[in-house]
């Protein structure tokens, strides 16, 4: 197989951002996707394949350069409303946001893994998860069920695509949602406190075990959790 060429999802800001750059200080070649072809991302530290693909829609074309590896870092997170206090508005509203979810979290990557599979057979997939892909919160239960699912994906995945190898990286919040300073310092002390190692996680170390695994070459099926022990207390 030619030399390593990794796809990453939604590699235009945050995590995604970092996963590419990762690779790039590794002398690597990357595939970078956005979801609009219009939208500018700032340049990255070395050239890269620019690819686009808005994933509420079915997947049109493969990019048009080898891929080795894939990570699926893309996600939609969207709040809702609570699924025990639904009025009738909302019950459609909130069947339209579980199935945005299923197709922009689950669907669509899988349309991809099959896609580039077919094309050529991948030696790994990571996919992005959440450290809180099995528990359950008022108003999140759109994402909190894409994100199960995914991890059903990940084990299907794992044992259909054999010998390539399928993982998944599941985190807990390293980037708090809070922009004022003031409430994001005070949303990172109370995400430290819920965790064992008692301090927020960094976007380096999820790189780190992004491409971990994707580099382990006896691990399939996997989920590793970067989450500072979240539910372990
Ligand atoms: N940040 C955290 O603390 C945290 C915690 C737990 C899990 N995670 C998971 O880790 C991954 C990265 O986190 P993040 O916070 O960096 O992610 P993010 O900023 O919420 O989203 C990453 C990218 O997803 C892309 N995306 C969303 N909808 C799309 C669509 N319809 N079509 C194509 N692309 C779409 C966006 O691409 P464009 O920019 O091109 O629109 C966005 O840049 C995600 O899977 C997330 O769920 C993150």
């Amino acid at each position: 197989m030619s030399e390593r060429v990794t796809l990453v999802t939604g590699a235009s800001q945050r995590i995604g951002r970092a996963i590419v750059e990762a690779c790039l200080q590794r002398g690597e070649q990357v595939v970078a996707h956005r979801r609009r072809a219009a939208s500018t991302p700032a340049p990255y530290s070395a050239p890269v394949h620019e690819w686009s693909w808005d994933m509420v829609e079915p997947l049109q074309a493969l990019p048009p350069v080898e891929v080795t590896d894939l990570v699926l870092n893309a996600s939609l997170f969207e709040r809702g409303h609570a699924w025990g206090d639904l009025g009738a508005g909302d019950t459609d509203e909130e069947r339209e946001r579980l199935e945005r979810h299923l197709r922009v979290n689950l669907i669509a990557p899988w349309e991809l893994v099959i896609g580039l599979h077919q094309r050529q057979p991948l030696r790994s997939v990571v996919v992005m998860l959440d450290t809180y892909l099995d528990r359950s919160f008022a108003g999140h239960a759109a994402y909190q069920v894409s994100r199960a699912a995914g991890a059903g994906m990940v084990r299907a995945l794992a044992a259909e695509l054999a010998p390539t190898r399928v993982n998944a990286v599941a985190p807990g919040t390293v980037l708090p949602s809070a922009r004022d300073p003031a409430e994001r310092a005070e949303q990172e002390d109370a995400i430290a406190a819920r965790t064992v190692l008692g301090r927020i996680g960094t976007v380096e170390a999820v790189v780190e075990a992004v491409l971990y695994l994707r580099d382990a070459s006896y691990s399939t099926g996997e989920i590793l959790r970067i989450d500072g022990g979240r539910f372990k207390l």
